[in-house]
């Protein structure tokens, strides 16, 4: 897999503060996953960033970072991911480098724990962005990609929650905000060098159409990255987040002048005013500034800066801890 990049800055370039962002999907979380998810995204969190510290680059940060959530069966993505109508899983992700724009993508993986890792080769090995299904599974073989068993990945929460929607065959549209509708991992990150990067990875919507797309690979929708105005991940309702083109809106809204915490929820009141869509969103901006914001009931998040551990899961929350006190 890739070579880890330092991005210490050369002498006599100012250095930027390294930040890392993280969510583990905005939804109706219930009480009964709160702990784990909350200490779930802190631990990535903490991870991300001492890829930062000790010199990488951002593309590499977030990346681990999201394996991190990916391996966590608390999230929906890698293990733990929801099922399609057919019960079996389909996986998104999307990384974004946002020092040159390169962005890899995959769509309708099947059999692969870390899609962002795979994502992250093809960003680096091919001249395309997005590969999907069939022809992207046949590419992760080539590349010598662990491929597990479809068990491997599926949780009895999984076919819980799955059983329960394939049977009502609910619209998925109102749901992030009522009932149990897992829901995608993202991370942002800025290095050493001011180079910012976004990494988005999803098992999609439960019970959702085979061969199914959401957001989360798409770039500009489910997360982009530009050095000139900052990075975006995002989470929720992934027929809606497209619809508004919700990352790239936010970033365009902080070229115009708005801070992360103002464009996101400019975004996401856009995404609920205009096409009733439910979601979150991790920013981070050229200037290192940063923002967890959510439309739903919870979001699981957790940002390290300047040697300190925000986190929350309730609207309004900013919980701090020193990172030194958190193992
Ligand atoms: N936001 C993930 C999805 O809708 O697939």
């Amino acid at each position: 897999m890739a070579q880890a990049t330092n991005n210490l800055c050369k002498p006599g370039v100012m250095e930027s503060k390294p930040v890392l962002v993280v969510h583990g999907g905005a939804w109706a979380i219930p009480d009964d996953l709160a702990a784990e998810s909350v200490l779930g995204v802190k631990h990535a969190a903490k991870l991300g960033f001492a890829v930062l510290a000790g010199g990488g680059g951002a593309v590499e940060a977030v990346e681990a970072a999201v394996r991190v959530l990916e391996d966590n069966p608390a999230f929906d993505a890698g293990h733990g991911a929801v099922l399609n109508a057919d019960g079996d899983v389909e996986l998104d992700a999307i990384i974004m480098d946002g020092a040159t724009l390169a962005a890899g993508a995959v769509s309708c993986v099947r059999n692969i724990a870390n899609p962002v890792t795979f994502a992250r080769a093809l960003l680096e090995k091919t001249p395309h962005i997005m590969l999907t299904g069939l022809g992207a599974n046949q590419y992760a073989e080539s590349l010598g990609i662990h491929q597990v068993p479809t068990e491997d990945l599926v949780t009895e929460n999984a076919v819980a929650e799955w059983e329960q929607y394939h049977k009502y065959k609910q619209a998925v549209a109102n749901l992030f905000n009522k009932h149990m509708v897992h829901d995608t991992v993202g991370a942002v990150a800025m290095d050493h060098g001011g180079n910012v990067a976004c990494a988005t990875s999803t098992g999609g919507i439960t019970n959702k159409m085979v061969g199914r797309v959401g957001d989360s690979p798409i770039i500009g929708s489910g997360g982009y990255a530009d050095n000139l105005s900052g990075a975006v991940s995002a989470t929720g309702h992934g027929e809606s987040i497209m619809k508004v083109t919700l990352a790239r809106r936010i970033l365009l809204d902080m070229e115009g002048g708005k801070v992360p915490k103002e464009a996101a929820d400019a975004g996401l009141s856009y995404m609920k005013n205009r096409v009733h869509g439910h979601g979150g969103v991790i920013v981070i901006s050229k200037s290192g500034d940063w923002a967890a914001r959510f439309t739903t009931q919870r979001m699981a998040w957790a940002a390290v800066k300047e040697g300190l551990l925000h986190y929350g899961l309730n609207p309004g929350e900013d919980l701090l801890e020193d990172i030194n006190d958190f193992n």
